[in-house]
């Protein structure tokens, strides 16, 4: 499995959000993480599909919408409509996730199952095999810049083992609190796509920030316990 990086423009200056993009497309960037909150399932308020269409126009890599949001099913047509090419959305904030992953896949979107710190992993046993992909919050959603939960890399095993059982090669995204040093970690249990804010736009090169981001990633998968020189755990 291939590793992606996903910097989060939630801690991008957002008068300048076109040349923060191009700089960590520069850099490699693999997806650009949007964060959506509704200031109800989280405690902060963010930005809408009217914020993707902007960005659509001038990034060249997906777009990665991440819905922190109750009731996501409302605004699901407006974000893929808007350019987003992949949606995830809170096992939490969800009461019929079937539906809710078939509505994204229907509209020819990436479908993805996000999990809070608090939550268990065997939430997700009934539908392990129908996500395009799993986020693991490696932090409470609501904020950039907070601290990463340790705890995070044991789940993100534990993760992969369920997803594996039902014979999905689906790849695990990891949100919250990752930088050059705490994403060995969470790649050695098994993380493939790495959301990082703080640590890209906070730096003084955003675009060297994705460039050390993945080489430490890439580092970390060869020490995957099963890895195998170009396999899928490479
Ligand atoms: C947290 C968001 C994250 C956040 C990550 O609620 O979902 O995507 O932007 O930011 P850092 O990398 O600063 O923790
Ligand atoms: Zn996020």
């Amino acid at each position: 499995m291939s590793i992606r990086i996903a910097p989060s423009i939630l801690a991008a200056d957002f008068t300048a959000l076109g040349s923060g993009i191009a700089a960590v497309e520069r850099g490699g960037a693999d997806l650009i993480h949007v964060d959506v909150m509704d200031g109800h399932f989280v405690p902060n308020l963010t930005v809408g599909p009217p914020v993707v269409r902007s960005l659509r126009r001038v990034t060249r890599v997906p777009i990665d919408v991440h819905l922190m949001i109750e009731d996501p099913d409302r605004f699901i047509p407006s974000f893929a409509e808007s350019g987003a090419a992949l949606i995830s959305v809170h096992v939490e904030a969800v009461p019929h996730l079937n539906r809710t992953i078939a509505l994204i896949k229907e509209l020819g979107l990436k479908a993805g199952v996000a999990l809070n710190p608090s939550t268990p992993v065997g939430t997700l046993e009934e539908v392990a095999a129908d996500v395009d992909y799993v986020v693991m919050m490696t932090v409470n959603p609501g904020f950039g810049g907070q601290t990463y939960i340790r705890r995070g890399a044991s789940k993100v095993h534990a993760m992969r083992e369920l997803l594996d059982r039902a014979g999905n090669p689906a790849p695990i995204q990891v949100d919250g609190g990752i930088d050059s040093e705490t994403i060995a970690d969470v790649v050695v249990a098994g993380a493939d796509w790495i959301v990082a804010g703080s640590a890209v736009f906070h730096s003084k090169d955003p675009e060297a920030a994705v460039r050390t981001l993945r080489a430490a990633a890439e580092a970390a998968a060869t020490r995957r316990p099963h890895a195998i020189p170009g396999g899928r755990n490479a």
